[in-house]
């Protein structure tokens, strides 16, 4: 069963007249600092927006699979794959804004081929700097939300480092199990760093 995030008040955003085929109804959530977060399905213009992002969270942790300057799209590839994304039924890309700050993502694929289409894995990230307000766990519901809705996704998996605690325990929270371990996935400043390897089953 899904937990509700700690800490969040949940409501969808109102939509106008002809939005209801929307993939992803966009949400706002108040969080316990009283801040108002927005949860909506990433377009292609949010792509400078997000390669921004994504070049100042690869400086924020070791938690990711790439350091500063590594994730190298271009604007027109960054925008051609967010496009491709709104396309696909079991694909999403989530933003979360405070405002007009960009301060979090979540990105899920499925399998394209039809044995693999009810499976995929996802990756998240926050600002540091908004870390522990419950954005992670305000995203990640709403994506599961969405997941159960598809009626087609039936499995979420993810890789998280043994040693990110916060992750893991938002991860366990909302049911995620592990289900193995594998040694050195990382490479990071000379030292190995094993990864578990998580998922949730979609019923
Ligand atoms: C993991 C991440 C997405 C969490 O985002 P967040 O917005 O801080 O998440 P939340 O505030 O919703 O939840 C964080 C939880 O971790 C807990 N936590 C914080 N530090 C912790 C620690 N050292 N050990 C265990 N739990 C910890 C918090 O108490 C909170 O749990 P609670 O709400 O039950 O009290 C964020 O830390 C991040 O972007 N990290 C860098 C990238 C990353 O690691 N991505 C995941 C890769 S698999």
């Amino acid at each position: 069963m899904r937990r509700k995030p700690t800490g969040c008040r949940h409501a969808a955003v109102r939509q106008g007249k002809g939005n209801s085929m929307q993939k992803f109804q966009p949400r706002r959530i108040r969080l316990k600092t009283g801040e108002e977060l927005v949860i909506r399905e990433a377009t292609p213009q949010d792509a400078a927006g997000l390669l921004d992002y994504v070049e100042a969270i690869s400086g924020e942790s070791d938690n990711l699979t790439f350091g500063p300057g590594e994730f190298d799209l271009t604007l027109a590839q960054e925008q051609e794959y967010l496009a491709a994304v709104q396309k696909r039924s079991t694909a999403i890309y989530l933003v979360g804004f405070l405002g007009d700050e960009l301060v979090a993502s979540l990105s899920f694929t499925a399998g394209l081929r039809k044995r693999m289409s009810h499976a995929g894995e996802f990756g998240m990230s926050v600002r540091k700097s908004h870390w522990n307000k419950g954005i992670g766990a305000a995203m990640l519901g709403a994506f599961l939300h969405w997941c159960r809705s598809t009626g087609e996704i039936r499995k979420v998996n993810l890789r998280v480092r043994v040693d990110n605690q916060p992750a893991i325990h938002l991860y366990e929270k909302f049911g995620f199990r592990q289900e193995g371990r594998r040694s050195r996935e990382f490479h990071i400043n000379g030292e190995f760093v094993d990864i578990f390897f998580m998922g949730l089953e979609i019923d």
